[in-house]
């Protein structure tokens, strides 16, 4: 395959940024776009007047020189766009969260795999650079033994008013955790609140527990004064954060530990170690870009991606748990 034919379905607030960057790869042809919206037709034909524009996804499927379905549109519509493309044949990239449930998410990687059709979801943080990093400083021992993780994603932001901001806000950060810890959590415990919009959680708190002892906390709202989008990782022997607020110092790592001598119980004999802080150099490129380099790739070579439909699917579990336990005022569910 030369380059990669693509279609993408909804070019609304996310949408138009993967128009935009799957049409300046050099290994895609971003051939048409279908959105519902006639205004947003408007303004993709009149920033791309190469690109075609459509509203008829049926139509936009029965082309057969269409390889792959960008599919951005709410996650409501995600799972019934998506089962149309991968039963057509299509390769198939799909914004978070991947559905609205697990049956959902299990039935598209089965005729993914039925078809052998290659399908992505958009774990954007995945593929950003500090991510990588933080992955390869705890896969190399630097950190310890790993503790504990929280993730912070606040800020005065956009109200959905069709799911919560555990569905909108969340599926960034359970896969980076999932991703850096290589494990499912054994349960998930969840409160939040609705102060804007009834049965719409605004604020969310939400615990992940894993069987060896590790802990993640999310916070998660789109009612807050700050914008924080901070990932903070402790182990015993290094701690580090990854702040993407800030533009070039993202992440930082700080030599300081607390130290408990390995034959001594006696809880007055642990000490304090504070050591330097440093800021490593990161080699940055725009994580969309990679994210929409890798989905091309995959498609190109038959591979498949880092955030394939498993991935997805895990992603779409400890929501579901999240939700379940948000429901019962925070009781703790257990998973799997
Ligand atoms: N990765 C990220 O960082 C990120 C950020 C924001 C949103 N998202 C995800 O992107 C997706 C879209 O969110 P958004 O904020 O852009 O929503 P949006 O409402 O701004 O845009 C959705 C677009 O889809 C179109 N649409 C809806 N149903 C359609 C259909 N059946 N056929 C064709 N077009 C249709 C609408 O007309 C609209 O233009 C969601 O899944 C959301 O979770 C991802």
């Amino acid at each position: 395959m030369n380059r990669v034919n693509i279609a993408c379905v909804g070019a609304g607030y996310w949408g138009k940024n993967l128009v935009r960057v799957f049409h300046h790869l050099p290994e895609v042809h971003l051939s048409q776009v279908c959105d519902a919206d006639p205004q947003i037709r408007a303004t993709i034909q009149q920033q791309y007047p190469e690109i075609a524009t459509g509203a008829d996804y049926d139509l936009l499927l029965a082309d057969e020189s269409i390889d792959a379905v960008v599919i951005a549109v709410p996650a409501v519509h995600h799972y019934a766009l998506a089962r149309k493309a991968l039963k057509k044949g299509k390769h198939v990239y799909i914004e978070k969260p991947m559905t609205l449930n697990s049956t959902d998410a299990e039935h598209l990687v089965e005729l993914a795999e039925e078809h052998d059709r290659v399908l992505m979801v958009g774990h954007l943080l995945e593929y950003h650079p500090a991510v990588q990093m933080l992955r390869r400083l705890i896969e190399s021992g630097d950190l310890g033994d790993l503790y504990y993780l929280y993730a912070q994603r606040v800020n005065l932001g956009i109200v959905r008013k069709d799911e919560n901001a555990l569905w909108s806000l969340a599926p960034h950060d359970i896969s980076v955790i999932l991703h850096l810890l290589g494990q499912m959590p054994d349960a998930v415990s969840a409160r939040g609140e609705c102060y804007l919009q009834p049965g719409i959680e605004d604020v969310v708190f939400a615990n992940l527990h894993f069987a060896d002892g590790k802990m993640a906390q999310l916070q998660l709202s789109w009612l807050d004064p700050h914008r924080i989008r901070r990932l903070t990782v402790v182990g015993s022997r290094k701690m580090v954060v990854f702040d993407d607020v800030e533009s070039t110092e993202k992440v930082r790592i700080y030599d300081k530990s607390a130290e408990r001598p390995e034959y001594d119980s006696y809880g007055d004999s642990i000490s304090l170690r504070f050591g330097d802080v440093v800021i490593p150099r990161l080699e940055m490129a725009e994580p969309l870009k990679l994210e929409c380099q890798h989905f091309a790739e995959c498609v190109r070579k038959g591979q498949t991606p880092i955030s394939d439909g498993r991935d997805g699917l895990r992603v779409v579990q400890v929501l579901e748990a999240a939700q379940v336990s948000l429901r019962q005022n925070g009781a703790p569910v257990q998973i799997g």
